[in-house]
């Protein structure tokens, strides 16, 4: 069976073609997938003997749902990548999240001062004095019953956020943190995010580098504070494409890639991972020609920064391109035709794929998290006993919306059939 004829066949099985809420372009996630991968990963650390843990970055999931998955199955606890998203988890009921983007500006630090009075387990990373001391403040003047949590950001060379890795420069801000009341000091962040898509050799030899330098810092840190018997409790870093190696790294307590759980083509093509592509979007054919077929996800269902998302077998064989915000173009040629020269216009009989107008069309994102961002729903296909239990078969995709009262994980949801929640 071809590969999109699964995805087709889940869709069918699923019900969700009849449902009357879906249409396309439709973001589509296979939970069985999406957990053999997350097996996988946990599977693979056990295999390395590490005692890493994984703390699942969900800025790629967005879903508290889908993130307890990952919790039942062994996460020590989430990452996110905003408030935003720490709120819609907290208000699904997780409360171990870790912030890895640096906070600053008076409408974020308000948020977290509300969020951290509702949850002491949140976490966030700071990498200067100036955003030491702000917080500090916040966390006064908020009233902060406990101390707010802190890692510090280490530029382990993606040259980002991060501070200098200098033990001195490093040292300093651990002294200033210390010094606060308001402020405790659990850890170190890295994350070398300009390597997770090189090619093995590439990334092991910057990966082992960058746990170095990340490793050493805390062993010269808790030297230095020896007399205080300060230790990092967390030293967290690593994402899909360098995660097993960093845990090879002893000191390395845990790990926080994202992408694995949903994979997407980029991350497929460029270092052939073993996770399998469990997000997708399914595209109506719109028009047919002779040298090209017209799908309708553009550039507002498929985000186009890691490239063009990519056709299935049997399709495997024609590209697909952005043709404007609602349309995509099939072609056999990387470069559809010109605008100024139209081909024939030979419609409904296209090149020899047989798709005609009306016929769906599986696509795979290029980039995982930037695509779901693109999208207000998730339509879940997979183990009927999971989807019967604990989802809806549609869900909020992205996290500006926040998670309905009756999705809350919380809360005992359950469906009988599909969609039809009590
Ligand atoms: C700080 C941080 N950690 C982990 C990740 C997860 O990376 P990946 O999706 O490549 O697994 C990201 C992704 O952008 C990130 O920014």
């Amino acid at each position: 069976m071809a590969v999109q004829d699964f995805w087709l066949e889940k869709l069918r099985r699923d019900n969700l073609l009849k449902h009357p809420d879906f249409d396309t372009p439709a973001l589509l996630l296979d939970l069985d997938l999406f957990v053999e991968n997350a097996q996988l990963a946990f599977s693979a650390l056990k295999r390395i003997n590490s005692k890493t843990k994984i703390r699942p970055h969900c800025k790629s999931i967005k879903s508290p749902q889908l993130a307890r998955i990952l919790l039942n199955m062994g996460a020590n606890g989430i990452c996110v990548a905003k408030l935003s998203e720490a709120e819609v988890m907290m208000n699904g009921g997780i409360d171990d999240i870790l912030v890895t983007t640096e906070i600053a500006g008076p409408t974020k630090l308000t948020k977290l001062m509300i969020l951290a009075a509702r949850n002491p387990e949140l976490k966030i990373v700071v990498d200067n004095h100036i955003s030491v001391a702000t917080l500090s403040d916040w966390c006064a003047k908020a009233g902060l019953k406990h101390q707010l949590k802190i890692l510090i950001d280490i530029n382990v060379g993606q040259n980002r956020c991060g501070i200098e890795p200098d033990c001195d420069k490093v040292l300093a801000l651990t002294e200033t943190i210390l010094a606060s009341g308001h402020l405790q000091l659990i850890g170190l962040q890295g994350y070398e995010g300009h390597i997770q898509q090189a090619k093995p050799e590439q990334m092991q030899e910057h990966c082992l580098k960058a746990m170095q330098l990340l490793t050493s810092l805390k062993l010269q840190i808790e030297s230095a504070l020896k007399s205080r018997e300060f230790v990092f409790q967390t030293i967290t870093t690593g994402g899909t494409g360098s995660f097993l190696t960093c845990a090879t790294n002893q000191y390395i307590t845990e790990v926080q890639p994202g992408s694995f759980c949903t994979m997407d083509s980029s991350y497929k093509s460029s270092n052939g991972t073993q996770f399998a592509n469990a997000l997708a979007v399914a595209t109506t054919v719109i028009s047919t020609f002779a040298d090209r077929i017209v799908v309708d996800a553009g550039l507002k269902s498929l985000s186009t920064d890691m490239g063009n998302a990519k056709a299935i077998e049997p399709y495997q064989g024609y590209h697909y391109s952005p043709a404007g915000d609602e349309h995509g173009i099939l072609s056999k040629s990387e470069a559809p035709s010109k605008p100024d020269t139209p081909s024939e216009l030979d419609e409904v009989k296209s090149l020899d794929s047989g798709l005609k107008p009306g016929d769906l069309v599986i696509l795979l994102p290029s980039h995982c998290d930037t695509t779901l961002n693109l999208h207000d729903h998730l339509f879940l296909v997979g183990d009927e006993e999971t989807l019967k239990t604990q989802f809806e078969p549609i869900i909020t995709a992205r996290t500006g919306s926040a998670v309905p009262e009756h999705l809350r994980i919380d809360r005992k949801l359950k469906i009988e059939g599909r969609g039809k929640s009590q």
